[in-house]
């Protein structure tokens, strides 16, 4: 048996058996982690004398080829690339020297190692798509201040609000959004590398000097969490996966408001699908799948917190069943985050729909009732009584309002301090939302200042990501520039 890994402690293999263990098809993802990893191992030991200069830049020139093949030339037959990897270094260059690479790690702390360096882009990326989709909301409320639409409860109409207002309640979920991803990454960008199978190692190896190579803030400091916490995953799907909850909810109001029913919006042709028989159809289906979509990255999470559940320290096989379901999650989430932002930056906004449809099902009775209060100083659920009473019927005038009082309390409200001004002030519908200027409230006013204050703290979050990016740029900088050194040496 010539398998580098089996041929010592095995004397058999089945190739049915090898593909169950194998983790080739997910370890494509981590293939330029894999060899930057190793790059960082083997510059190390370099340093501490574990191998020598000549041997280093002997590997390197091996990685380097490696690295230029493309994963597709390694051996998929190894159970997994770390391996692969390491047969095709010794193919190359010799186990003489090749060998050497191994010493002082496991594919333990390797793949944790690799698993974090492709998570933490993952993880930029998604935030600098999560910040671009937040300018675009910001942009869109900025411009429909005083649209105004039907606020809903229940998906009844409610009270009136304004297309802004609404627009807002997503941006900021979004914006919470932007904080689990953010700490998420804090807790991924950490170093395992250098704890070995678990117990660290007894070669004189410097864990600061590769967490440095490779751009991580932090050491996992104990080797026996470092190689088997898969925490930083779990935070990271869970974030993930809220995201796509919001998404969801914003593409379940895309599905209803571009139905005929609704009509407050249409949707560009590109996001839209057709029907294969009724040639008429202009289907959401973009929104559809978002939501759907949210139901495959639910499930990634569940898998993985049931994989990693009850596992005893330290490292366990079980573990590498949890990656796919973590490229899975990223990349449904990366994309549906692009298309949720496509769908609303190309959107055609019917205003005059959104605006008729804010002053139908009575939505202004909540306001006179509180104009009743303020009045007459009747209290709140009296006027809420009288207004009930009157909703139940079409007669939506002061002297009907009248009438119902009077039977209700045996006073004509008229008397007590409504007129007419009054009454037409509360039941219009742009007094309504001019009036919520509380904090939060839809007030056009308010409603700029949030997006103003709004529009700081996505710079703030522009300069927290840039942070990150040029950090993990430098890492990657001060590796290559290492490497360079033995490559020209
Ligand atoms: N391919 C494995 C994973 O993805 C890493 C190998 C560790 N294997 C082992 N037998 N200790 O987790």
């Amino acid at each position: 048996m010539n398998n580098i890994l089996r041929r010592g402690r095995l004397n058999k293999d089945d190739p049915n058996v090898l593909s169950y263990l194998s983790s080739m098809d997910t370890d494509r993802h981590i293939f330029t982690a894999d060899l930057l990893v190793d790059t960082a191992h083997v510059i190390m030991l370099a340093e501490t004398g574990t191998i020598s200069r000549d041997e280093c830049t002997r590997i390197l020139k091996g990685l380097e080829n490696i690295r230029k093949g493309g994963f597709e030339r390694l051996d998929t037959s190894y159970e997994d690339i770390h391996i692969s990897i390491e047969a095709m270094l010794i193919e190359m260059v010799g186990e003489e020297t090749g060998g050497r690479m191994h010493s002082a790690r496991s594919r333990n702390d390797e793949v944790a190692t690799c698993i974090r360096l492709v998570l933490r882009n993952e993880l930029l990326t998604l935030l600098h798509n999560l910040i671009s989709f937040r300018k675009t909301i910001l942009e869109i409320a900025f411009e429909n201040k005083e649209t105004l639409m039907p606020g809903f409860t229940h998906l009844q109409h409610a009270q009136p609000t304004t297309l802004a207002h609404h627009l807002l309640a997503h941006h900021d979920a979004l914006a919470r959004d932007c904080q689990r991803v953010l700490g998420a990454y804090i807790r991924t960008n950490m170093s395992p590398l250098g704890s070995a199978a678990f117990a660290s190692t007894g070669f004189e190896i410097d864990r600061e000097r590769t967490r440095e190579l490779l751009g991580f803030h932090a050491l996992v400091e104990n080797s026996m969490d470092a190689v088997s916490t898969r925490d930083f995953v779990v935070e990271s799907i869970s974030a993930f996966a809220n995201i796509m909850t919001n998404l969801s909810r914003l593409a379940e109001e895309m599905i209803l408001w571009s139905s005929e029913e609704f009509g407050f919006v249409e949707l560009d042709d590109r996001y839209a699908s057709t029907s294969s028989i009724m040639p008429q159809k202009k289907n959401p289906d973009t929104a559809e799948l978002m939501r759907a979509k949210t139901g495959t990255v639910d499930g990634c999470l569940m898998s993985v917190l049931a994989i990693i559940k009850a596992l005893p320290m330290s490292y366990n096989r079980d573990l590498q069943e949890v990656t796919t379901h973590l490229w899975r999650a990223a990349a449904v989430t990366l994309g549906t985050v692009n298309i949720a932002s496509g769908i609303l930056h190309t959107m055609k906004l019917n205003k005059d729909t959104l605006s008729s449809s804010s002053n139908t099902g009575f939505s202004t009775a909540t306001e006179l009732a509180d104009t009743i209060v303020r009045t007459t100083g009747l209290p709140f659920r009296t006027a809420h009584q009288i207004v009930g009473a009157m909703a139940k019927g079409s007669i939506h005038t002061l002297e009907e309002l009248d009438r119902i009082s009077m039977k209700i309390i045996g006073k004509k409200l008229s008397e007590e301090g409504m007129d007419a001004k009054l009454f037409e002030g509360a039941l219009n519908v742009m007094e309504n939302v001019n009036r919520r200027s509380a904090v939060g409230g839809p007030a056009p006013h308010e409603v700029s200042r949030m997006i103003n204050d709004r529009n700081y703290l996505l710079m703030q979050d522009i300069d927290t990501l840039m942070e990150h990016v040029n950090a993990v740029q430098d890492g990657m900088k001060r590796l290559d520039d290492v490497k360079q050194s033995y490559l020209w040496r």
